[in-house]
């Protein structure tokens, strides 16, 4: 069976996957709603069932387009050659904007240069393999992984928390990203779908048997649109913004995830729920730590699910303080 590219993601249920699988009910159908790094939405896809994941985030979508929706194409090794060839007609876009803030010059130029040559890539399929492997590949270049202020020093060799990674050329990283989202790619026979959208705008039109919520949790400092601004850059806006502002010349977001803020997260779940009420079984993920509290949210999905059953696990995450974190999975039913 192909393998899911090791993912570095916010909020990564990578090593729950098994956990949240094995508390699924059984179903054919599943919606990912916050696919994030696409890692569940794989799994649901490796046991056969028909899969929709969906994302607000464009960077995120593109794992999901190359690895869920797509069961057939791959890049050949003829076209995994021509991304690193030299292109006449790149734009500076990256280059003039983020040397010496989030990237040095050579990795600026290679992500102008790739951009290029994954413009010229036919198959929606094979754009989304390479741009999601380009994602990866700007993420895994960044210290702790978030394009927040200040970072790059931590990847000069002199700096306390240089890890050696930092120094691979960005070219042997991006190829074996490339490679092992290429191998990722297999056919479950069903009709999966990626979309890229807000969920609570279109989750009353998905019909399918089993809906699984891995939305940001309330009161996490994590604020994706932000913290991921760079790759949705990259991914969705290249070329297109010229006006930039602060030390990592971030741009205005115009989206709005609705489950950031503590102040509206609450209204958010509501609409969610009351939105998604029509699929038989939710499976959602949250934790001890988050708001609203498990009580709360517990209240808010009775109103449409009575049959709640909630399985805990300790966890910890890869970074932040993971003491006496609890991760929480509510199986609820109507
Ligand atoms: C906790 S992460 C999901 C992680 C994912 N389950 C994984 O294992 O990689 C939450 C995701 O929700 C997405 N998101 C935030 N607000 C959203 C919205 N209104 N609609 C759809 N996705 C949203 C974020 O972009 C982020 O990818």
């Amino acid at each position: 069976m192909p393998q899911f590219p090791m993912t570095q993601y916010l909020g990564s249920k990578r090593r729950l996957v098994k956990w949240i699988l094995s508390y699924t009910p059984n179903c054919t159908s599943v919606l990912d709603a916050f696919s994030g790094s696409g890692v569940v939405a794989y799994a649901y896809k490796q046991q056969g069932k028909r899969v929709i994941a969906n994302d607000l985030l464009t960077s995120s979508y593109f794992f999901a387009k190359a690895t869920v929706e797509n069961n057939h194409v791959r890049l050949s090794d003829d076209e995994i050659e021509r991304l690193f060839t030299p292109h006449s007609y790149r734009q500076s876009y990256i280059e003039q904007h983020y040397v010496g803030v989030l990237y040095p010059a050579e990795e600026c130029r290679f992500l102008d240069n790739l951009y290029a040559n994954i413009s010229e890539l036919d198959d929606p399929y094979k754009r989304s393999i390479a741009l999601a492997a380009a994602v990866r590949t700007c993420v895994y270049k960044m210290p702790g992984g978030k394009f927040r202020p200040n970072l790059l020093p931590y990847r000069s060799p002199e700096h306390p928390y240089h890890k050696p990674k930092f120094q691979k050329p960005i070219e042997d990283v991006y190829r074996s990203f490339l490679l092992a989202y290429n191998a990722a790619v297999f056919n479950n026979r069903q009709a999966n779908l990626a979309l890229n959208a807000d969920t609570l705008d279109i989750v009353s039109t998905i019909q399918v048997d089993v809906a699984y919520f891995d939305p940001p949790y309330g009161g996490s400092d994590y604020d994706y649109l932000r913290d991921y601004f760079f790759v949705e850059l990259y991914s969705r806006h290249y070329g297109q913004m010229y006006e930039f502002s602060g030390e990592v010349k971030r741009y205005e977001e115009s989206r709005h995830s609705g489950f950031r803020l503590i102040s509206e997260v609450h209204s958010s779940f509501q609409t969610l729920f009351e939105r998604a009420a029509h699929i038989p079984c939710w499976v959602v993920s949250y934790n001890n730590r988050s708001r609203p509290s498990k009580r709360e949210l517990t209240d808010l999905i009775r109103i449409f699910k009575p049959d709640i059953t909630v399985v805990e696990q300790d966890y910890a995450y890869k970074s932040g303080n993971n003491d006496r974190l609890r991760e929480y999975l509510f199986v609820c039913r109507s």
